[in-house]
C-alpha cells in the first residue's frame, strides 16, 4: 500500500464487472484511472446474495497493481481471515454487525498482515466504531443495504459520514463510502469527509473491456464531481 493520504480515491466495485472476465476487467479499470479495486465477497447468509470466495480473490490478485480492497459481507468472518490473507488482500473489511467479537476479528486481520477495515450497515450508528478506532485502518460506511449493486443512495448516510470524519480526527484511517455513489452523490460524500469512494454501476455503466475508455470517462467524472 502507498503512503496514507486523504486524496479522493475511486474504487470501482467489480460486482458490476463481467464475472467471466475479471482479469481483463481489473486491468481495464486500472488502466483507466482506478485507485483501488473493490472486491465484494457475499455469503448468501449475512446478505441475500452470493458472489465468490478466497480462491477467486486469489485468482484476481496478480491482475491488481493498485490496492485490493476486499469487502466481506459474510458471517462468521474469523475462520476465513487466513484464506483472504493468503489470497493477497491488502485491505480486509468486516462488518461490525457480522459477529459478537469485532475487536478479535480486527486484530486477527492486522495480525495476518493486512490493513483492517470495519463496515457499518445503514442502520448502524456512527458510535459503533468509537471503541474500535485504535484497531482499524479504514471505516466503510454503507450507503445502501449491502447485497446488490445499482441501489439508490440513502441520504441519511451523509450526516453519519460527517460524524465519523470528526471522530477519526488526525488518525490515519480512511473513510470509505459504498453504495449508490455516482456524479450526483460523490460531491455530497466527499464534502462530508469521505476519501475513498466505491462505485460499481456508475463506473461500469456503458463500458466493456473492449470499450474501456468509457470506464475512464465514468471514473474521471466521479472524481471531478467529488473534487467539486
Ligand atoms: C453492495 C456492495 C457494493 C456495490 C456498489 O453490497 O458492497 O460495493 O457493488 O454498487 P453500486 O455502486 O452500483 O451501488
Ligand atoms: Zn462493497
Amino acid at each position: 500500500m502507498t503512503v496514507f493520504d486523504r486524496q479522493i480515491k475511486i474504487a470501482p466495485s467489480i460486482l458490476s464487472a463481467d464475472f467471466a472476465a475479471f482479469g481483463a476487467e481489473v486491468r481495464a479499470i486500472e488502466a483507466q484511472g482506478a485507485d483501488w479495486v473493490h472486491v465484494d465477497v457475499m455469503d448468501g447468509h449475512f446478505v441475500p446474495n452470493l458472489t465468490f470466495g478466497p480462491q477467486l480473490v486469489k485468482a484476481i490478485r496478480p491482475h491488481v497493481k493498485t490496492v485490493m480492497d476486499v469487502h466481506l459481507m459474510i458471517a462468521p468472518v474469523d475462520p476465513y481471515i487466513d484464506a483472504f490473507a493468503d489470497a493477497g488482500a491488502d485491505i480486509l473489511t468486516a462488518h461490525v454487525e457480522a459477529g459478537p467479537h469485532i475487536h478479535r476479528t480486527l486484530q486477527a486481520i492486522r495480525g495476518a498482515g493486512m490493513k483492517a477495515g470495519v463496515a457499518l450497515n445503514p442502520g448502524t450508528p456512527a458510535e459503533a466504531v468509537a471503541p474500535l478506532l485504535d484497531d482499524v485502518d479504514l471505516v466503510l460506511v454503507m450507503s445502501v443495504n449491502p447485497g446488490f449493486g445499482g441501489q439508490k443512495f440513502i441520504h441519511a448516510t451523509i450526516d453519519k459520514i460527517a460524524a465519523l470524519r470528526e471522530m477519526i480526527g488526525d488518525r490515519e484511517i480512511h473513510l470509505e463510502v459504498d453504495g449508490g455513489v455516482d456524479v450526483a452523490t460523490a460531491p455530497l460524500v466527499a464534502k462530508a469527509g469521505a476519501d475513498a469512494l466505491v462505485a460499481g454501476s456508475a463506473v461500469f455503466r456503458g463500458g466493456s473491456v473492449d470499450e474501456a475508455q468509457i470506464y475512464g470517462e465514468n471514473i474521471a467524472a466521479i472524481r471531478a464531481a467529488a473534487r467539486g
